[in-house]
C-alpha cells in the first residue's frame, strides 16, 4: 500500500513497450528536450496533456494548474513561460480550459474558500465582468465561463513581458485558446490565435463576442 506497487508495475510496462517501439527511445531523450509546444492547461485529472494530443515524452512542455490561469503574479507559470518561450523557444503557447471545470463553477457558486478561492480570484474578476450578459441557463452560463476563462487567460499569455518581448525581437511563436470536453474527449479550438500584438488584441475581442452572442439573456 505505502509503495504503490501498481504504479511502479504500470511504469515498467510503459517503459517497456516504448522501448520495443522506438529502441533507444528514452536514451536519445536524455540528451536533449526540444518541445515545439507549451501547454497551460487545467491540473483536472481528466485533462493530461500528452494523452489528449497525441504526443510522446519530449514532445510538449506542460504547466498545470486549477482552472487554467495566467496571473502575473504566479511565479511558477511566469517561469515556465519564461523558460519555454525564452529558452526552449517554442512555437505555440495554447491555453487549454474545459468544460465541466470545478473551478469555474465555485466561482460562479460562489463557493470558494481557503486557497482556492484565493486562487480562482481571477476567474471571479471574468465572471463579475461578464455576469449580466451570461444565459440564465445553469449549463449554458457554466460552459460559456469555462471558454471566457480560456480567452481571457489566453489574452493574458499575449500581454505578458516574456511573450511582447518575443514578438518584438521577431520571434515566431503563435498563442492559442482551446477548449476541451471530457464528455467526448474533443478539443475545440475558441479561434483566438495570435502572433502578433495587434492579432492578439482583436482576436480577444472577436471570440469574446462569439461567445457573449450565444448567450441570450
Ligand atoms: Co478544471
Amino acid at each position: 500500500m505505502r509503495l504503490l506497487k501498481e504504479l511502479f508495475e504500470n511504469n515498467r510496462a510503459w517503459a517497456e513497450s516504448i522501448e520495443r517501439r522506438s529502441p533507444g527511445f528514452f536514451s536519445q531523450l536524455a540528451a536533449q528536450q526540444a518541445p515545439e509546444y507549451f501547454w497551460i492547461g487545467c491540473a483536472d485529472s481528466r485533462v493530461p496533456a500528452n494523452e489528449i494530443a497525441g504526443l510522446m515524452p519530449g514532445e510538449i512542455f506542460v504547466h498545470r494548474n486549477i482552472a487554467n490561469i495566467v496571473n502575473p503574479f504566479d511565479h511558477n507559470c511566469a517561469a515556465c513561460l519564461e523558460y519555454s518561450v525564452d529558452v526552449l523557444r517554442v512555437k505555440h503557447v495554447i491555453v487549454v480550459g474545459h468544460y465541466g471545470c470545478g473551478g469555474v463553477r465555485a466561482v460562479i457558486e460562489d463557493h470558494y474558500r481557503g486557497k482556492v478561492g484565493e486562487w480562482l480570484a481571477p476567474i471571479r474578476a471574468i465572471y463579475q465582468k461578464y455576469e449580466a450578459r451570461l444565459h440564465s441557463d445553469a449549463r449554458a452560463r457554466w460552459d460559456a465561463l469555462c471558454e471566457l476563462n480560456v480567452i481571457e487567460q489566453s489574452a493574458a499569455v499575449c500581454q505578458s513581458p516574456i511573450v511582447r518581448q518575443a514578438w518584438s525581437r521577431g520571434q515566431e511563436l503563435a498563442i492559442h485558446g482551446w477548449i476541451y470536453s471530457v464528455a467526448d474527449g474533443l478539443l475545440r479550438d475558441l479561434n483566438v490565435t495570435a502572433a502578433s500584438a495587434e492579432e492578439a488584441d482583436a482576436a480577444e475581442r472577436a471570440a469574446i463576442e462569439r461567445v457573449l452572442a450565444q448567450a441570450p439573456i
